[in-house]
């Protein structure tokens, strides 16, 4: 691939690499600030027309090269090195030095408390040696690592160990050898003191898999949720897509410092500690349900990512869309289909359809990349699994297996494109996908407007769909797309008849008519979320009164909920000081308490109000201070109107000892969000009530509602509470980042002095993705009030912040930024505040690529 002046890679610029690596030895000699890197590679030339050999790399010190034995002297270029008029075969070998000890990018080989550990996806490897730094480019890997025994008793590597032995002075060594080629970014090595937790798996054709996890010293009964996780995903994904593992051993290692959530290294997944480590007293409900569920999502990687990988950076949503709606599946499976619906629609309509309507638009498969780093996105990722789902929909349980047969077999062991998966479907199913491509080109969210009409006379019920996708910042043309939508007719009085099917929406406007409809009908749209896109639609009161009470499905019930709630809060934002309860509202939740023993999850999601982010999602602009406060004013409306129903709910609600169970876990849900109600009443009796539940609990996810729902209401309670809380955890490091979150969200006149104190905080380290994640993270992304501030100190403070952790951690720094860039909806003034701070940023002469990339299309 070629890159253009501007440092920006195109898709279409894709060629083939020109020359193939078969077999890669690797010798690491580990040293903390000066580790020698011995590289042996078998190169073929592919393209004969081709001289010279480009390696990519970063940040190495060059020690010699040697083609067939002899040692040559090469070119340095922008991206590494360059070899000249190189022969058709040959063997290269590289020496390289680096410094693991320095490196707090965490990229490529770097130092997580005593341990060495490596992350190579996306670009990460050229910091370890030169090399032919692209997915497309295959090898076996044979890797031997060399480390003082003492400080490092285990030294891992990819595959299968096949040999070991003792070195001068106090040193050892381990030979490992991973039996499948494999693009670069899933090479892993891991060196280090760690607990062990061993158990075994028995593959669907018998073959015994060892099963290793690493934890820091002392965790050892952290991690059993992890390894029961690991091997419900491998039963799993054996009985639903027929896939089994291929490796004699697979290893987790759990890490403090880590960018992201894990890694599918293959054979040794490295995991960020915080979706490893569980037990009831310091982990919560939600905790538990994201180790399950990222376990998962790297186990599955080794089918979909692993064994079929990506041809390059641009197909990242081949393997990490698929691998997202295989995880979202599992988890359907493990807990309430329901529930994990809802909170990834949460997640779309908070965080995606952001995205897409701000500067960093792009499709699922984007077509232009200046730093891969930023593509890993809700975007690339979420959206990319609803595209999937889609699919899905249209072929059906047995069609959508059958493509995903056909493209394993088709395509193991290669480096392919999306086209590649979607052709595989079509393949199998004889069904024409070509329309349905686009929404891999295309970006931006579809808005569906309705029309729907019932004609008594008729005994008819009109639907006519509209759809129409802005422009976004990266596309101003678009297309009509193919979109399964969702439909569920529901009579008023909720008699018969019911009807549900997914219509085929394909051009532009459609129009459908339902026959022998006798009595008075509305209609749901959209239902399940059946495709990522946004509804311009309002049904009447008494319609949505029908879906919520009426509908078969729990996701539409629950979305009907949500929008009868969300237009009350619309209309407290346009008047002042509203202090009647709506009507609607007071039966929608009368009715709602009244079930809530029936589905306590599901109640639970029904009573809680729309986040501040999805609400902005529904309007061009946002009015933000008249938003927040009519939100506040509903939620103590609705708090003050029930007092005596979320207290006896709450009561009635306790639990046995902890355990992670279903049941269980349905009822802390909903008495969390009791309790979310309670904090609102200004009432001694509720203060009482809080400060018992705090005390009650054996559980971190009772406590943590206890302290969210203080924090939200601003007591003076959560204080106090919060003392005692760090007193107990002070020496735990994931405790303390919700800790440090529940500060940093805090909505305080003082939250920037606040955001200061944490920062200085023993336990705080702007080393540590983790904590930075839970407090400039927490603060950002949360703390509405306090990062709005009208006057653009938030913005400030947040600009400051990330010109200090550029130049320690671009990828993490660039995250942060998401909710600066994301300021259209805005009135004038914080817009004008923000490009301040972007042009400080803009002007900056050694900002990062990451931020470089985002600043400059936001501004
Ligand atoms: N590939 C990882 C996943 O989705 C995410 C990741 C990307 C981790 C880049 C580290 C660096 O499972
Ligand atoms: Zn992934």
């Amino acid at each position: 691939m070629s890159s253009s002046q501007s440092g920006t890679m195109k898709l279409s610029d894709y060629t083939p690499s020109a020359f193939s690596i078969s077999d890669l030895y690797l010798e690491f000699d580990l040293q903390d600030k000066e580790t020698r890197v011995t590289a042996v590679s078998q190169i073929r030339k592919l393209d004969n027309s081709c001289t010279d050999l480009d390696l990519d790399g970063k940040q190495l010190t060059l020690k010699a090269v040697w083609v067939n034995g002899i040692e040559t002297t090469v070119t340095h270029t922008e991206q590494g090195i360059r070899l000249t008029d190189v022969p058709d075969q040959f063997e290269l070998k590289i020496e390289t030095l680096i410094d693991p000890v320095n490196n707090h990018a965490l990229e490529g080989l770097y130092k997580s408390g005593g341990a060495f550990c490596t992350q190579c996806e996306a670009q990460g490897f050229r910091r370890i040696t030169y090399f032919l730094d692209r997915p497309d480019v295959m090898a076996k890997y044979r890797v031997k690592l060399i480390a003082d025994k003492q400080a490092n008793p285990y030294l891992l590597a990819n595959g299968n160990l096949i040999d070991k032995g003792e070195a001068e002075q106090g040193r050892h060594w381990a030979l490992w050898e991973d039996p499948f080629p494999k693009p670069c970014y899933l090479f892993a090595l891991v060196a280090g003191d760690f607990d062990k937790l061993d158990d075994t798996f028995t593959t669907c054709s018998g073959k015994q898999v060892k099963l290793q996890l690493f934890v820091d010293k002392g965790n050892v009964s952290r991690g059993r949720h992890a390894l029961d996780s690991l091997k419900k995903a491998m039963a799993w994904d054996e009985q639903k897509y027929g896939l089994e593992y291929d490796l004699d051993i697979y290893m987790v290692v759990a890490v403090d410092f880590f960018n992201m959530g894990a890694m599918e290294n293959k054979g040794l997944n490295i995991f960020n500690s915080k979706y490893v480590l569980a037990d009831a007293a310091s982990a919560t409900d939600q905790d538990y349900f994201n180790i399950e569920s990222v376990i998962a999502h790297e186990y599955f990687h080794n089918w979909t990512g692993n064994r079929i990988t990506c041809r390059d950076w641009f197909q990242l949503s081949l393997k990490e869309g698929l691998t997202v709606f295989r995880d979202q599946q599992f988890s359907a499976d493990m807990a309430s289909a329901a529930i994990v619906r809802i909170n990834q629609v949460k997640i779309m309509r908070e965080h995606q359809f952001a995205e897409d309507s701000g500067p960093m638009a792009h499709p699922i498969r984007p077509s232009e990349v200046m730093e891969m780093n930023n593509f890993y996105s809700v975007t690339v990722y979420d959206k990319g699994a609803e595209v999937i789902r889609m699919l899905h929909t249209l072929l059906g349980e047995s069609g959508f297996r059958r493509g995903m047969d056909c493209y394993i077999e088709r395509h193991d062991g290669q480096a392919v494109t999306c086209d590649d998966f979607v052709q595989a479907m079509e393949d199998a199913n004889q069904k024409d996908l070509s329309l349905f491509r686009r929404w891999y080109s295309q970006s931006g969210t579809p808005v569906i407007s309705v029309n729907c009409q019932w004609h008594q006379s008729q005994q008819q019920l009109r639907l006519e769909l509209t759809q129409n996708t802005a422009p976004t910042a990266d596309q101003s043309i678009k297309q009509p797309l193919h979109i399964p939508v969702g439909i569920e007719i529901v009579t008023l009085s909720g008699g018969e008849p019911k009807i549900s099917e997914v219509l085929s929406l394909t051009e532009q406007k459609q129009t459908y008519v339902f026959e022998n409809i006798p009595s008075p009908s509305t209609v749901a749209v959209l239902t399940g979320f059946s495709a990522p896109a946004k509804l311009n639609y309002q049904p009447a009161e008494a319609e949505l009164m029908a879906v919520i009470l009426h509908a078969s499905d729990a996701v539409t019930r629950w979305d009907a909920s949500q929008q009868l709630i969300s237009e009350a809060i619309f209309k407290f934002s346009q008047r002042d000081n509203e202090k009647e309860l709506p009507e609607s509202l007071k039966r929608l939740f009368q009715g709602l308490l009244g079930q809530a023993h029936t589905e306590p999850a599901l109640i639970a999601e029904m009573l809680e109000l729309p986040s501040f982010e999805t609400l902005s999602q529904q309007q061009e602009k946002i009015d933000l201070d008249a938003l927040l406060k009519a939100r506040k004013q509903l939620k103590a409306l609705l708090a003050v109107n029930f007092a005596e129903h979320w207290r006896a709910l709450f009561e009635k609600l306790s639990n046995s000892a902890y355990s992670y169970e279903q049941t269980q876990v349905e009822r802390r849900r909903l008495s969390g969000v009791c309790l979310s109600y309670l904090a609102c009443l200004d009432s001694d009796e509720s203060l009482e009530l809080l400060q018992q539940a705090y005390e009650k609990s054996d559980n971190m996810t009772d406590t943590l509602a206890v302290l969210k729902a203080c924090q939200a209401e601003n007591l003076p309670l959560f204080d106090s509470l919060m003392q005692d809380f760090e007193q107990k955890w002070h020496d735990d490091s994931l405790v303390m980042d919700k800790w440090f979150a529940l500060h940093a969200g805090r909505q305080h006149p003082q939250s920037l002095s606040n955001l200061q104190l944490l920062m200085a905080h023993s336990r705080y380290s702007i080393n540590n993705p983790n904590r930075v994640r839970s407090v400039m993270g927490t603060f950002a992304f949360y703390n509405t009030e306090g990062f709005h501030r009208r006057d653009g100190s938030g913005y400030k403070f947040l600009t400051d912040y990330l010109l200090e952790l550029d130049s320690v951690n671009p990828q993490v720094a660039a995250r942060l930024i998401t909710p600066m860039i994301q300021y259209a909806k805005l009135d004038e003034h914080r817009q004008h505040q923000i490009r301040l701070q972007l042009l400080r940023l803009f002007e900056h002469k050694t900002l990062s690529r990451d931020l470089y990339e985002k600043v400059q299309k936001a501004l």
